[in-house]
């Protein structure tokens, strides 16, 4: 007898973690960040001595790490790794490791161990489809490829990495898009019984709202 999940999906820079943290906090759930244990993974083999390629020895690594969600981030064998996760450089090869077999299966694992009691809004780009695949409420949130680069810069800026243009940040949403949703294993996609919202010209009180409402519907 477990708790409602909430399962919200979609691509880089749709709003996904501003708002999945804002509806967790309204409704008193817990939040799981899956693209954040993917980018940990990512951060560890970058700053390791393997190969990015070398399926075998990330598999290895994968099955030894010790990946913690805390409550204002993530730790990767006991370090902290909240902002290095961040980064253009992970960001550019999290597609790659998350496409690995051996990756996804010990994070879903974890991620669906998180779930067991329930009470969880996840976000991530496989949750309605494959972590979560009976949650009370699939969102699926979309934007135009040019308001996700808009936001991205604007997250840069804040950060202190905004020497970049917005045709850069295009390219690489859609590059990342296209690797995302065209990988063999649990590739990004709408679950059927997903509700798509695009949040185009609506502000995050608009999209947590809806989201609240939608729930307060199933629950
Ligand atoms: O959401 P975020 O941009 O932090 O995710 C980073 C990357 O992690 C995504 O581009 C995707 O390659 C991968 N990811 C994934 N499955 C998830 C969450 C993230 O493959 N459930």
């Amino acid at each position: 007898n477990r708790k409602p999940i909430i399962a919200i999906d979609g691509p880089a820079g749709a709003g996904k973690s501003t708002v999945t943290r804002r509806v967790a906090q309204e409704l008193g759930l817990m939040y799981l960040d899956t693209g954040a244990m993917y980018r940990a993974i990512t951060w560890l083999v970058l700053n390791s001595n393997i190969n990015l390629e070398d399926e075998a020895a990330i598999a290895e690594l994968v099955s030894q790490v010790n990946l913690e969600l805390t409550p204002k981030g993530i730790k990767i064998n006991g370090e902290d790794v909240t902002e290095a996760i961040r980064t253009l450089q992970v960001t550019a090869h999290v597609s790659a490791i998350s496409a690995m077999e051996s990756v996804r299966q010990a994070l879903v694992k974890q991620q669906q161990s998180y779930g067991q009691k329930g009470g969880i809004v996840a976000e991530g780009r496989d949750i309605g489809t494959h972590v979560f695949p009976n949650a009370e409420l699939k969102i699926f949130l979309t934007a135009s490829v040019q308001e996700r680069a808009r936001r991205r810069l604007q997250d840069l800026i804040e950060s202190g990495q905004g020497d970049i243009t917005v045709n850069q940040l295009e390219q690489d949403i859609q590059l990342r898009d296209y690797r995302d949703s065209h990988r063999k294993f649990a590739p990004l996609q709408k679950a059927t019984d997903a509700i798509e919202i695009i949040t185009d010209g609506l502000t995050i009180e608009d999209v947590t709202a809806k989201i609240i409402t939608l729930y307060r519907e199933v629950v």
